[in-house]
């Protein structure tokens, strides 16, 4: 075989065989396939397509293209849960805790940042410490101690995904119905949890911008899940807008604990107790009724702020931080970006503000690039928010004074302001089972 006939197969549209799939990435997992090749790859797929035939079968190739890990050490019932990425999505720092705390075990395997969105690992290590990379004994006893740790993609887990992710990024062919999917239920299903909860993003700041994209993803995953044998279902939320007010690592790190003290902003919270109640659910803790109760008190009596603590002190991070957050190195340059005329905030271009985030330092523009933990954004108004001419829409910030004018200038560009209130949205408009769509 040869990878040239393969991208000239895709690149007309036509079906890849099991093998080819197969072929395609034992080669690139090998070296053999170079980056050049596998990108051209990438963006034939991004245009053509590719059917449910040919995702399942490059899901399940990726997912064995390591090791499939076995998390029988750990008692009980795993539950894991994946985000498609979003602005200012912090959801796994809060939910992560709250579902340990209530008994849940949770062995989670989390990515890095990935074009214009954030990832939990990069937000992790910017407390000191912090250790992602762990062996998978010493995993399986935190998680057995704890009930909790997030790893990052670390040694032979999906390396067919780690090579794709970090390639994705830099090649704009994030964006693509198949490739999230098998990007996302390979790791799911070589990670080895029972009960797994999808949170896929819709809106201006998702990779998918339409909400029947969105179900669409969403049904894609729950199939290939459900054929894995997984518990497996998805909430479609919203990324019209950014989640919280926090862009940026250790600025989210922030907010996720003060929504664990139970004065984090109203629609992140809600977001993660709906997420965290259907990982309880999936988990078979109870009705969803109880489970939701279960995650608003485990916010309310302080168990999952302890829950938060015990994991980052487990995986070598300095526990002081979750008590004191204002510990967390903060950016020595910051900048206001002021409204200009007077109404209600109308769009929020959710996708420009992470991309605004990356261009302060948060994210990296090309694979090798490190990142500058303490860079990203404050959002003091949000959509549907009345603004005054001279109102701060956002507070910047960033190691590096030399990139805020053209951070100041995108981010304005992000926003639009109009005389009329906009309508009311929802937080989460839908969630994907097996049996089916249940739209709210
Ligand atoms: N998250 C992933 O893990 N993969 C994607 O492709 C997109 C979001």
């Amino acid at each position: 075989m040869r990878m040239y006939d393969l991208i000239e197969k895709k690149k007309h549209g036509q079906e890849l065989s099991q093998d080819e799939i197969a072929w395609m990435i034992r080669g690139f997992v090998d070296e053999e396939i170079p980056d050049y090749q596998m990108a051209a790859m990438l963006m034939a797929i991004y245009f053509q397509g590719m059917t449910d035939r040919e995702t399942a079968e490059l899901t399940m190739e990726m997912a064995g293209s390591g090791d499939m890990v076995d998390l029988s050490p750990i008692q009980g019932v795993k539950a894991d849960k994946h985000s498609t990425g979003g602005v200012g999505d912090k959801t796994t720092l809060v939910i992560v805790p709250i579902v340990a705390a209530n008994g849940v075990k949770v062995a989670k395997m989390s990515g890095r940042g990935l074009g214009h969105t954030g990832g939990t690992i990069d937000k992790l290590e910017s407390i000191p410490g912090f250790q992602t990379a762990i062996p998978r004994e010493e995993f399986f006893q935190i998680v057995n101690r704890t009930g909790a740790a997030v790893i990052g993609q670390s040694g032979n887990l999906v390396p067919a995904d780690k090579k794709l992710y970090a390639l994705r990024d830099v090649t704009a062919t994030v964006d693509s119905i198949p490739l999230i999917a098998s990007s996302i239920m390979s790791k799911k299903i070589a990670a080895g949890s029972n009960a797994i909860v999808l949170d896929v993003k819709t809106g201006s700041g998702a990779f998918m911008k339409t909400l029947e994209d969105s179900i669409r993803l969403a049904e894609k995953m729950v199939a290939i899940g459900t054929h894995a044998g997984r518990d497996c279902c998805a909430l479609i939320t919203d990324m019209d807008v950014p989640l919280g007010h926090a862009v940026g690592n250790s600025l989210e790190m922030q907010e996720s604990i003060e929504v664990l003290k139970g004065r984090g902003p109203a629609d992140l919270t809600e977001v993660c107790i709906d997420l965290a109640a259907n990982m309880l659910y999936m988990a078979k803790a109870g009705t969803i009724e109880e489970c939701t109760k279960l995650a608003e008190d485990s916010i309310a009596d302080g168990r999952g702020l302890k829950a938060l603590k015990d994991m980052v002190e487990s995986q070598g991070g300095d526990g002081s931080y979750i008590d004191h957050p204002e510990k967390f190195h903060q950016a020595p340059y910051s900048m206001e970006v002021k409204a200009d005329e007077a109404g209600f905030i109308s769009h929020m271009d959710t996708e420009a503000i992470g991309i605004v985030s990356v261009m302060l330092g948060a994210g990296r523009s090309r694979k090798e690039d490190p990142i500058d933990h303490s860079a990203g954004l404050i959002l003091r108004k949000k959509y549907g928010d009345p603004v005054q001419p001279g109102d701060v829409l956002a507070v910047l910030r960033t190691s590096d004074q030399k990139l805020l004018p053209g951070a100041v200038k995108k981010l304005k560009a992000a926003y639009r302001i109009s005389r009329e209130k906009g309508a009311e949205k929802k937080l989460v408009y839908a969630r994907v089972t097996r049996d089916g769509i249940e739209r709210f």
